[in-house]
């Protein structure tokens, strides 16, 4: 039968508790669709730092290039914060990030009408809210130079990074964003700050010049400050229509469908994204390149106030591990498993503590892990 080699990087704080829940399910999934997984564990972050002295050590990175998917939990801590920067668990991530390629970060935000009263924002505003950011990962301020600290020529001492974009950079990114658009409601935002910088006049002509191969995708364009704004005040609009039998029609209108943007605005703006779905436990991220496998991880960090206390929503990682099944390998029906296992046991009524609400069950991390296996094994959704 099939089988797959699946690196796993569990990481700093939460990290660890979220993969090894994620893990169980990649591995009775498997089962059960009749293929194999096999995974190698390998230290990244604070934890090869302890281990081995790097954040990235070259044996994990050989790992994840020649498995077929990676699932990463998180990285970081209190511990290595001080660190020089080249031996920081983050730039392991970026080394990571840039030595695989998988420059198309996809972040779904979904608000499940399970969760809707876990937003923070009003009912009326969350509901049916289900967009995309599509962000450009291994580009931009991350990765510009020239970058470093230095002193002016007052002997003040600076901090210094470039943004720059490339216009194959932008190209690329911008076709994966249209294509995800066309698959989705045909609606597409380009987030930039062209009324200001360089790198985002380019970023914004490159966009705009690809729309003739796209004619059925709308595409918009916005400013990065607007577009937070626009996200919590009105990710889509309420119609209130009257019909020729004077039924009040409410069409619900999409501000949002598929968003665009740049390395750090799409890293700000999807961890604002999260709140509406009601937490940042819940978002899954795909990171591909243009061949090659793919990086697969929650939007979220180590939570290391809460590391440890078996108190993680372990679901973004649970979502993460089946777009891993779905963009990495193909296997839609053992991705679709994974989502319906969440789906049933959110509507059995489990929550952990970042998603709880009044008449739910409180669980942990490991709970909240065997519960969706329970769901997996009893649950067959529609081919
Ligand atoms: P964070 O995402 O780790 O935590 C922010 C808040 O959200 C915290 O209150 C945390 O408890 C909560 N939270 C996050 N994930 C959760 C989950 N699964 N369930 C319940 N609550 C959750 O962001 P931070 O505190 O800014 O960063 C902490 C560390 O993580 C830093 O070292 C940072 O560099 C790193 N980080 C790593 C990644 C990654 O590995 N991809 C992403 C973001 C931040
Ligand atoms: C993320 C994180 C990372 C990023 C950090 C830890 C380097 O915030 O994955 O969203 O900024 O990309
Ligand atoms: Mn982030």
């Amino acid at each position: 039968s099939k089988s797959y080699n699946i690196t796993l990087l569990p990481g700093d704080g939460i990290g660890p508790e979220v993969i090894s829940v994620a893990k169980n399910a990649l591995q009775l999934v498997a089962s059960i669709e009749g293929f194999e997984v096999a995974f190698e564990e390998m230290p990244m972050g604070g934890a090869a730092l302890d281990a081995i002295g790097v954040p990235l050590p070259a044996e994990t990175l050989n790992s994840a290039k020649k498995s077929d998917a990676t699932l990463l939990g998180a990285i970081g801590g209190y511990k290595w914060d001080k660190n020089e920067k080249h031996l920081k668990p983050e730039t392991g991530l970026l080394q990571l990030r840039e030595g695989l390629q998988v420059f198309a970060n996809l972040r779904p935000a979904t608000v499940l009408p399970q969760l809707v009263d876990a937003s923070t924002l009003k009912k009326e505003v969350a509901e049916g809210v289900d967009l995309m950011v599509v962000r450009e990962l291994t580009g931009g301020i991350y990765f510009g130079k020239p970058r470093g600290f230095s002193t002016n020529e007052n002997g003040q001492e600076i901090g210094f990074n470039t943004e720059v974009y490339a216009a194959y950079e932008i190209d690329r990114i911008a076709r994966i964003a249209f294509e995800t658009a066309r698959k989705r409601r045909g609606k597409l935002c380009s987030v930039d700050k062209a009324n200001v910088l360089e790198a985002s006049m380019l970023w914004r002509k490159i966009v705009t010049a690809l729309a003739s191969e796209y004619p059925d995708v709308e595409l918009s364009h916005m400013y990065v400050d607007n577009a937070a704004m626009q996200l919590v005040r009105n990710p889509k609009q309420h119609m209130m229509t009257q019909s020729s039998m004077e039924l009040i029609l409410e069409t619900i209108i999409m501000q949002f469908d598929t968003i665009v943007t740049n390395n750090i605005f799409g890293d700000i703006l999807s961890d604002e994204a999260s709140m509406i779905t009601g937490s940042i436990g819940m978002l899954p991220s795909a990171s591909l390149g243009a061949a090659g496998p793919g990086l697969f991880e929650p939007i979220h960090g180590s939570a290391p106030d809460i590391a440890g206390q078996d108190k993680a929503n372990p679901l973004a990682t649970m979502l993460s591990a089946a777009m891993l099944l779905k963009y990495g390998l193909g296997e839609e029906k053992a991705a679709q498993r994974i989502e319906a296992a969440v789906l049933d046991t959110l509507n059995r009524g489990f929550r952990t503590g970042d998603i709880h609400s009044a008449g739910h069950k409180l669980v942990g991390c490991k709970e909240m892990g065997e519960e969706v296996l329970k769901s997996i094994d009893s649950k067959t959704p529609a081919a």
